[in-house]
């Protein structure tokens, strides 16, 4: 089996070095670098937006992982698109039509994610599963990262697997929020593809040998 991706979120990382703060997510031999939008609406907290994404593209080839947490993402497609992302997740619930919200991602050129947070369960995603290439499953309820994971979550994460082997569907699923030495094993057995990372990995005094205790962690 694949070992499980490590995404660590740039919600953690120091703002005022920000290139310093992706290469060392390069350097540390993690997967993805995951971005975390927030609008101040649809989550009680503010972020970053696609120029600074579009900053920060050339200073790493990983995967670029954003997620939104913006009302009515659909808005926002094509200049996120434009701006160097190669997933783009929308959530669930901030959507109305979520499938059109991801025709445009696909027709734009990237990876079309789905994020529910904790409130929300799987079946209002199970119509559309089919178009779906990252299922992001929110542990914590977003906004802020340094929460406990909430262990209820990880049902949504067997549930997931579970369909995906059923109806050969091709989407990877990730876990957001809380993820952290003692977390992730219990992440890996669920069997999640992507475990995204913020204060933990920010806060690790050696970053790479973080990720490599992660992935030691991750094997089960
Ligand atoms: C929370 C964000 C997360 C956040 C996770 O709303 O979606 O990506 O960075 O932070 P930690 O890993 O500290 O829980
Ligand atoms: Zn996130």
């Amino acid at each position: 089996t694949a070992s499980l991706l490590i995404a660590p979120s740039m919600l953690s990382a120091d703002f005022s070095h920000t290139a310093e703060e992706v290469q060392s997510i390069n350097t540390s031999n993690a997967d993805w670098v995951h971005l975390d939008v927030m609008d101040g609406m649809f989550v009680p907290n503010i972020t970053f937006g696609p120029k600074f994404i579009h900053d920060l593209r050339p200073h790493s080839d990983l995967v670029f992982d954003v997620h939104l947490m913006i009302d009515q993402p659909e808005r926002y497609i094509s200049l996120f698109a434009e701006s160097g992302c190669d997933y783009i997740t929308v959530h669930g619930e901030a959507s109305v039509h979520l499938h059109r919200t991801l025709q445009m991602i696909k027709s734009s050129g990237c990876k079309a994610g789905v994020s529910l947070i904790p409130s929300t369960p799987v079946s209002v995603i199970e119509p559309i599963l089919d178009m779906v290439d990252l299922m992001l499953i929110m542990t914590v309820n977003p906004g802020f990262g340094g929460q406990s994971l909430i262990p209820a979550m990880l049902q949504k994460v067997e549930r997931l697997a579970e369909l995906r082997d059923k109806h050969g569907y091709n989407y990877l699923i990730s876990v957001d929020g809380g993820v952290n030495l003692d977390t992730v094993g219990e992440i890996a057995k669920k069997k999640a593809d992507v475990a995204v990372c913020g204060s933990a990995f920010f806060g690790a005094p050696d970053r790479a040998a973080f990720i490599q205790a992660m992935k030691e962690r991750a094997q089960v």
